[in-house]
């Protein structure tokens, strides 16, 4: 299926993405442009539609080096979520609630917002080969690295590169968006949430994986220390009026540790 996206420079102007870009075994190389003249490249299957990201914060920062990309996943990810719930708490776990909440359907359209390695992505094409998969960054350094990934799980997926301050979605695209830990890494959490709530349908689904502040005097000094860097934390209620501020109530929640889980849907 060919996509639309919207062109990051004029609101109303579409650019049309044809399904071959998705198809990863194939190495595409070439340009799309929107149907007011602007042009974006496509390098190895990844769309570039922004030039260089604006404001980055140190731990943003870090996501630009190629280091930390193809280290993340396997050295980080996979053991991140027993380290910070404090029990044994295996990545296939959390990627099974992630399907259940999401739920993904045959036909469906689907989007990984600040995706990384794509984790989220590539386990929902997974589950449903007949859905349609965007993840989104602004790291090519990361995307490059999912790409590889996706090509080697035989899992195709549209993968952008683009400011989640401004998505290059048209309103009510997604049927369900996912978030694996970035709310904390955003330097301005509200208008992305903002956008979250107008490319969802308002029958979507939003999950939301993200960190709160610690209960112990310790954690607490920890995660001060990670602020400087522009890591955020906040407690559940606080990020739970973040989320009722953007259009989207909870409609399940749990926390383990500093971990918290939520399905977030649109408020109509
Ligand atoms: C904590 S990592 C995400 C991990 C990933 N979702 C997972 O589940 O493994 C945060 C990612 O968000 C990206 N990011 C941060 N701010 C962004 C923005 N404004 N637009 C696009 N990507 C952003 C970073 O480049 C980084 O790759």
């Amino acid at each position: 299926m060919n996509i639309d996206l919207r062109s990051p420079l004029h609101d109303r102007a579409a650019i049309e993405v044809p399904s071959a870009v998705c198809q990863l075994a194939r190495p595409f190389n070439g340009t799309v442009c929107s149907n007011m003249g602007d042009e974006y490249p496509i390098e190895n299957n990844i769309i570039d539609l922004i030039q260089e990201p604006e404001d980055l914060s140190i731990a943003q920062s870090t996501n630009h080096w190629k280091v930390t990309a193809s280290v993340y996943e396997d050295l980080w990810r996979k053991r991140s979520t027993s380290i910070l719930t404090g029990e044994d708490f295996p990545i296939e776990k959390e990627q099974e609630l992630l399907s259940e909440w999401v739920s993904p359907r045959k036909g469906g359209c689907y989007l990984d917002v600040g995706c990384s390695t794509a984790l989220y992505a590539r386990t929902l094409k997974k589950k449903e080969p007949g859905a349609t998969l965007m993840a989104l960054d602004f790291s090519v350094q990361m995307l490059e690295e999912a790409r590889f990934k996706a090509e080697a799980d035989q899992t195709d997926i549209y993968f952008l590169r683009a400011d989640a301050r401004n998505m290059p979605f048209f309103s009510k695209t997604f049927d369900g968006i996912v978030m694996g830990g970035t709310l904390n890494e955003l330097t301005d959490e509200l208008k992305v949430l903002f956008e979250c709530r107008r490319i969802i349908k308002d029958d979507g689904v939003f999950f939301m994986m993200h960190l709160i502040k610690s209960g112990t005097w310790y954690g607490r000094l920890l995660q001060d220390s990670a602020e400087w860097s522009g890591i955020k934390f906040w407690t559940t209620e606080e990020s739970n009026e973040l989320f009722n501020r953007a259009g989207f109530r909870v409609g399940e929640q749990f926390e383990k540790g500093i971990v918290c889980f939520s399905k977030l849907v649109p408020e109509n």
